[in-house]
């Protein structure tokens, strides 16, 4: 049998460098972090249960959306140029995560499945964070700073 690694990731929170600088959207992309470890310490219970792991894709799901449409709630609000690019990644990984949530509906739910999630949910996020997020954040932190120049 496979041992897995525990990535070192779950070692520690959201990771220093993937902090934006943006409060809100840090604290979301923190929950984000909670619920993967959650999801990684709990794999034995979510193996024996499918409806949980089911509950929890739902979950991760909704949250996901969420997140996404805070961003580009800000996006909107704010006249942010790159809005396109950024929306067209959080459909990329909102689509992923809706895919692997029917592909569990159709099939055993196993370690190496848990794990899969877990691997394409941290490196999307982690992708979305330092190509767009941070970005976003940045131009935010920038529009504030004139808003009190003013
Ligand atoms: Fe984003
Ligand atoms: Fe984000």
């Amino acid at each position: 049998m496979k041992v897995m690694e525990i990535p070192q990731e779950l070692s520690q929170e959201l990771p220093q460098e993937l902090l934006t600088g943006n409060n809100v959207i840090d604290e979301q992309h923190k929950e984000f972090f909670a619920r993967l470890n959650m999801l990684y310490n709990d794999k034995d219970n979510f193996m024996s249960d499918k409806k949980e792991m089911l509950i929890y894709l739902a979950y991760a799901e909704i949250y996901t959306m969420e997140h996404f449409l805070y961003e580009e709630d800000l996006m909107e609000e704010k006249n942010y140029p790159e809005i396109e690019n950024h929306r067209k990644a959080h459909r990329h990984l909102y689509k992923k995560v809706e895919d692997f949530r029917k592909s569990v509906e159709k099939t055993e739910l196993t370690f190496e499945k848990i794990c899969e999630f877990y691997d394409m949910f941290l490196y999307w996020l982690k992708s979305d964070i330092v190509s767009h997020d941070m970005k976003l954040a940045e131009f935010l932190n920038r529009n504030i700073t004139k808003v009190i120049e003013k």
